[in-house]
């Protein structure tokens, strides 16, 4: 039988281990780094699959007032809305439900978008990930940054093993199921050269793309929960 890539984010217990993950792991070393290089406080930031708050709450703690926080999974909803407001109630409104393949806010909005911790790898295929950066696209302003992470199955410490079981899904090179501590997870290890061809299809320039321990040394909640990643900071034409 077919598996569904989208099911493991409607799950509660995929939902509880990210709102766990939003207050034990909180915002990486790196991720904190690359915002602060290229975002503005005064941004207006869309963050897209936002699970549940981990980015979303160090953004407003480390003091960027202006944040929507998205997600197309209602309970990721949910409880993202419940881990904002544990912190300040006021906070939980800056969540909404949005698909991030076909966002509804109006054009040139945001002044930065965040798809964090391989979001934009976890979309069914290709014609999804091209239709999620058209979307993002559209609700930047021209100049806008997109920060978001990639597995890299070329480079890196995880490269051999992102290699191996990228052979494991739909025989489409870097697509593989994934073993979580629920259920498995569809996602798509890319190259730098791919990932940058789907950018530049889409209007983005990349500004910078490096690899996560290239930027900062996370610690050991962070390296266990994400491993190793690539960043991509790019610039919407
Ligand atoms: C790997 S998790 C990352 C969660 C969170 N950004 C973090 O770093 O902890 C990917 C997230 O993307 C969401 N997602 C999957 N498909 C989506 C879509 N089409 N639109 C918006 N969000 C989506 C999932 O529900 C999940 O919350």
């Amino acid at each position: 039988m077919e598996r569904d890539p989208q099911a493991h984010w409607l799950e509660t217990e995929t939902a509880l281990h990210y709102a766990r993950s939003a207050v034990r792991v909180g915002i990486w070393a790196s991720e904190r780094a690359l915002i602060e290089r290229h975002f503005s406080q005064s941004h207006r930031i869309l963050e897209l699959g936002c699970g549940g708050g981990r980015v979303a709450l160090g953004l407003l703690q480390s003091g960027y007032p202006d944040v929507i926080a998205t997600d197309f999974s209602p309970i990721m909803v949910s409880l993202a809305r419940a881990v904002l407001a544990d912190h300040d109630e006021a906070w939980e409104k800056i969540v909404e439900q949005q698909d991030a393949t076909a966002l509804t806010y109006p054009d040139t909005c945001f002044d930065g978008a965040i798809y964090a911790f391989n979001g934009l790898m976890c979309l069914p295929s290709r014609a999804h990930r091209l239709a999620a950066l058209r979307s993002i696209h559209r609700v930047l302003r021209p100049g806008g940054i997109l920060l978001f992470t990639a597995p890299d199955r070329e480079k890196g410490p995880c490269a051999t093993y992102q290699g191996k079981e990228a052979r494991l899904a739909d025989g489409i090179p870097g697509d593989y199921w994934h073993e979580s501590e629920t259920s498995p997870v569809f996602m798509h290890s890319s190259t730098e050269a791919e990932t940058r061809g789907e950018l530049s299809e889409t209007g983005f320039t990349v500004t910078e793309c490096p690899l996560s321990t290239e930027v900062a040394s996370d610690g050991p909640l962070v390296r266990q929960f994400a491993g190793e990643t690539r960043f991509y900071v790019a610039r919407r034409t």
